[in-house]
């Protein structure tokens, strides 16, 4: 089963812990990086957006309330949609929130549909180049992606490397801030940038405060812990990873403008009668 939710945590992978706990902000820098980088692009109400792998949908949530922005987030666990909905439920947002269950590789969405793609913490475990691509047929010309992802400092040496994969997944590929943006242009992006690059710091205990301001997380996590005591160790563990690897790693927004499309060639002006002229001339040379 793709959710998790019933097999014991030691067997779980790293989404389907995530989706079990229910955690909000899963991403590096966690929910002060959320709101630095709101901050710095400043989305409008009237524009659309999608919260690609949404997660339980704490971003797409705060997003909504304090700018009043339409948004859909998707995550292709239903655990994490069905938290995520509850959550926007419980907070009284749900007219302007909506969470579906699709694939970001395979966005579920026409062409030009949305003013801003946002991202955190999914690009890594994935083909960057792909999804990238999908975003930008997803985006209006002129609308913007904003990603929030690991970077690499220096090389990791392959003890490490071997613990990244045990810790988060064998796809984790965090990749220096250089070919972040070599694959987001790759992908038709313009104005390509990284906002707010900053190494990834041992702040485990100020994520954790902000962590436990969430009532979707907090909620029964003593029950959890309870029924499933691998859960400290597994955590444990994680953070003992990110302690052990300071400056090795980074985050920040990497950014990109979908462009304009070229004007459209133009036709010289003819007035009603001269065209039927011309059209009647074309027809009796052929
Ligand atoms: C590290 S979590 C980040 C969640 C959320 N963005 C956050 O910052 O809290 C990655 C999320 O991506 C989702 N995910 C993984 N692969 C996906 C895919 N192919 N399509 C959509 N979501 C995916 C996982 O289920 C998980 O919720």
């Amino acid at each position: 089963m793709v959710s998790g939710e019933n097999k014991r945590v030691e067997n779980m992978n790293y989404f389907e812990l995530l989706a079990w706990l229910g955690i909000g902000s899963s991403h590096p820098g966690g929910f002060p990086a959320t709101k630095q980088n709101l901050d710095s692009v400043e989305i409008k109400p009237e524009e659309y957006v999608l919260d690609a792998g949404c997660g339980s949908g704490l971003s797409a949530c705060y997003l909504a309330k304090t700018t009043g922005c339409r948004i859909i987030g998707i995550d292709i666990n239903p655990l994490m949609i069905e938290k995520a909905s509850q959550r926007a439920e419980n907070e009284g947002i749900s007219q302007l929130v909506e969470f579906r269950v699709a694939d970001i590789t395979h966005l579920p969405f026409a062409e030009n549909s949305f003013d801003w793609v946002l991202a955190e913490s999914i690009t890594v475990f994935l083909d960057k180049v792909k999804v990238y691509q999908e975003f930008y047929r997803v985006l209006k010309p002129e609308g913007r992606v904003a990603d929030l992802e690991m970077a690499l400092l220096r090389e990791l040496p392959s003890s490490l490397k071997h613990q990244l994969a045990e810790c988060f997944g064998l796809s984790t590929d965090p990749l220096p801030f250089e070919e972040w943006c070599q694959a987001i242009t790759q992908a038709g992006f313009q104005d390509v940038e990284i906002k707010n690059p900053q190494p990834l710091k041992n702040n485990g205990n100020l994520i954790m405060n902000d962590l436990m301001k969430d009532w979707l997380l907090v909620k029964d996590l003593a029950d959890k812990v309870s029924k499933q005591p691998g859960l400290i160790p597994r955590l444990q563990k994680n953070a003992s990873f990110i302690r052990k690897t300071q400056g090795y790693f980074g985050f920040g927004l990497i950014y990109g403008r979908k462009p304009t499309p070229p004007p459209l060639p133009i036709l010289p002006k003819l007035g009603f009668k001269r065209w039927v002229l011309k059209l009647l001339r074309s027809k009796r040379s052929d």
